[in-house]
């Protein structure tokens, strides 16, 4: 499949209708290792996006490839193979608040017949280890900030060793201390595990810091999908505004 869709995530003339038309036209596409930003106001078709590649959303028209697969017309059993590749951070964590921070990355791991129980435990030590979060690893998730929630999700996103993670705004009510934090470990796993990542943000510092390419959508279209480091060279007015809001927030 790689011959006939050389990228890792492309959207290809994507269009979805919901109240109304959120994706029109849309194309871009996510190389393997790469991290694409997806930015634009709420509502514009971000977490829309996200879903189209999980395989929860099919576009009206276009065709969605993800992890070199043309996913457009997958039925559910083949959709879980791709999300074994896969796999999305939620922005609540969807932990289990009965559950230790380490019995809740252990939940993720129970599926896997190749590890006895010791590998199991190595493995969620490694994982904490990872994301940084070794003394809270007997704690609850209700006793975590947003942030180290958000941690624990990503090391449990991490323990089905998937080729891909999908973040929806990382760093949103995160206090700015533990929005760096989460930055560079998103930029950790990029290089040390070569991860290929989409993340949906409006934090303009995690983009600049971690994504290749940023897409842009606003009014239903991509308006720009390009590298961060030419972004500030678009003239479209609306990227402009969007960037001058950073700066504003920086002082
Ligand atoms: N499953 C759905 N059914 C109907 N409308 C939806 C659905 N998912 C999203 N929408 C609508 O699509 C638009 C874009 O939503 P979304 O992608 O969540 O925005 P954001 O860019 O803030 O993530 C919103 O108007 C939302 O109400
Ligand atoms: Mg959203």
């Amino acid at each position: 499949m790689i011959d006939k869709f050389p990228h890792y995530i492309e959207f290809r003339h994507v269009y979805k209708t919901f109240d109304y038309p959120v994706l029109v036209d849309a194309c871009f596409h996510v190389d393997p290792g790469q991290t694409v930003a997806v930015i634009g106001r709420s509502g514009v078709g971000k977490s829309v996006s996200l879903g189209h590649i999980m395989g929860f959303l099919k576009p009206d028209k276009g065709q969605v490839i993800v992890a070199h697969n043309d996913i457009t017309e997958y039925p559910e059993t083949r959709l879980r193979e791709i999300r074994r590749k896969v796999t999305m951070v939620f922005q609540n964590g969807a932990l289990f608040d009965s559950l230790t921070v380490a019995d809740n990355i252990l939940f993720s791991l129970e599926l896997r017949e190749d590890y006895d129980q010791q590998n199991k435990e190595d493995v969620v030590d490694g994982l904490l280890r990872m994301v940084d979060l070794q003394e809270f690893k007997d704690a609850f998730p209700t006793d975590l900030s947003v942030g180290h929630k958000r941690a624990v999700a990503i090391a449990r996103a991490l323990a089905a060793q998937p080729e891909c993670v999908l973040y929806d705004e990382p760093t949103t009510m995160v206090d700015p201390i533990m929005s760096a934090h989460l930055t560079e470990l998103m930029l950790r796993l990029k290089s040390q595990l070569g991860l290929t990542s989409v993340v949906v943000t409006h934090d303009l510092n995690l983009m600049r810091r971690v994504a290749d390419n940023v897409v842009v959508l606003f009014e239903g279209k991509v308006i720009y999908f390009g590298a961060v480091s030419e972004i500030d060279n678009c003239e479209h007015p609306h990227i402009q505004e969007f960037l001058a809001m950073d700066r504003v927030e920086l002082g």
